[in-house]
């Protein structure tokens, strides 16, 4: 028996698949030596304040922006499909209420798999009309779950505003403030794709069995609920309130450092210099604590949790540091931060599922076998 070891692959072994390259995509570039993510080719804040999450969608499923009657056409199509079925609500409503939200997600993404007669189809029609629904429909499940869990009858969409706009207004009763939806929208933006991440690669893995669309979004929001992929966004404003006050920053992060904790919202595995979203939230944060409804307090915690990071290591901020504040601000209950992340990321999994699909090879890695060789059999009673 003569297991591959580390030293015979040494030069294709990278724990965590770091530095590998897996596989090639034409949706999204993460340029992490330059601190650039691009779209299509454009770089991402030259979407924020021109560019709205529904182009951004028709972008990722289409390879080209759309013109003006495109747009507008595309947008009352996914406006269309917002409503969720009968089924849907009622069995959010028998939820328990302490379940996570990201939890009621994955599993209200499965059944809307089981209430689709033609789920398993995986023609390029019927993955374009699924990646439609879900886009569409993932705000609606979200807004209703937080809604049922306060006791609150949901809100059924409104097809007249627009995405961002209704996912506040399905979630908070009333149509939101322009300053609100616009910054809810800039998020949808940002979060959008980024290339050959930890739950597009597992959406992606799905479907290369040929499995279907819906159990590729299962598995990529499975992943992105973890503490080290999507929960950070959760976890970073939980940390602001338990800190509390600015002035008590620095001593938090002297502690979390000097016991190797972990501070939300820094670091990254491709972004070791400046990931470009946060600098683009950085902006979005400021603003909106100008505005009625924001809070001074937590811009300047951001600040002082920055400035005490980089006295003791130059970890940059990620995506998730500033962006938590802003969900916190549109109004979305902390727990829920890691769905409207996947109310975004859905475009570019479905994108990538639908590229996968075009030109499909199995994905499957080896691993290096750690285990016992060569032993022998031993039969239960002589054991
Ligand atoms: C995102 C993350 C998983 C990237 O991990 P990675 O590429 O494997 O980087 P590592 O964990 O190996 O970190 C490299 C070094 O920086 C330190 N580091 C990285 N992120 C850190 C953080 N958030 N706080 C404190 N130290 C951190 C590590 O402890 C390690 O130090 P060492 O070399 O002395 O052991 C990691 O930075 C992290 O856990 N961040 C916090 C969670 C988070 O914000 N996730 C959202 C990502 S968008």
């Amino acid at each position: 028996m003569t297991p591959l070891t580390a030293s015979d692959k040494a030069a294709e072994f990278a724990k965590g698949l770091e530095g590998i390259i897996a596989g090639e995509t034409s949706l999204s570039l993460v340029d992490g030596k330059n601190s650039q993510l691009y779209y299509r080719g454009i770089s991402i804040e030259q979407f924020v304040g021109k560019s709205s999450f529904e182009e951004v969608v028709f972008l990722l499923w289409n390879l080209r922006l759309p013109r003006k009657e495109e747009l507008e056409r595309f947008k009352s199509e996914l406006a269309l499909h917002r409503e969720i079925p009968k089924a849907m609500y009622d069995w959010l409503a028998t939820v328990p209420k302490k379940a996570h939200p990201m939890g009621v997600l994955r599993s209200a993404v499965s059944q809307l798999g089981l209430l689709d007669a033609n789920g398993d189809k995986i023609d390029n029609t019927n993955l374009r009309r699924i990646a439609l629904e879900l886009t569409a429909q993932i705000p609606t499940i979200v807004a209703a779950f937080s809604r049922l869990r306060e006791g609150k009858a949901p809100i059924h969409p409104d097809m007249k505003l627009s995405h961002a706009g209704n996912f506040l207004y399905m979630l908070n009763g009333v149509k939101p403030a322009a300053q609100m939806e616009n910054a809810l929208d800039t998020y949808l933006v940002l979060l959008a794709d980024h290339g050959f991440n930890a739950s597009t690669f597992a959406a992606r893995v799905t479907v290369a069995t040929l499995s279907d669309m819906y159990s590729g979004i299962v598995a990529g929001v499975g992943c992105l609920k973890g503490d080290l992929h999507g929960s950070a966004v959760q976890n970073v404003m939980e940390m602001f309130l338990e800190i509390g006050a600015p002035e008590k920053a620095e001593a938090y992060v002297k502690e979390a450092f000097a016991h190797k904790k972990k501070i939300m919202g820094f670091g990254h595995r491709v972004y070791k210099d400046v990931d470009p979203r946060a600098t683009a939230f950085r902006g979005v944060a400021e603003a909106l604590s100008n505005v009625k409804g924001g809070e001074k307090k937590w811009v300047q915690m951001a600040a002082n949790i920055e400035k005490a990071v980089h006295e003791n290591k130059k970890i940059p901020c990620n995506v998730d540091f500033f962006s938590s504040y802003v969900l916190y601000t549109v109004g979305f209950p902390i727990d829920f931060f890691t769905t409207v992340f996947a109310a975004s990321r859905i475009s570019g999994w479905t994108a990538h599922v639908i590229e996968q699909l075009s030109n499909n090879r199995l994905i499957r890695p080896e691993a290096i076998y750690t285990g016992p060789t060569n032993e022998t059999y031993v039969t239960i009673d002589k054991r």
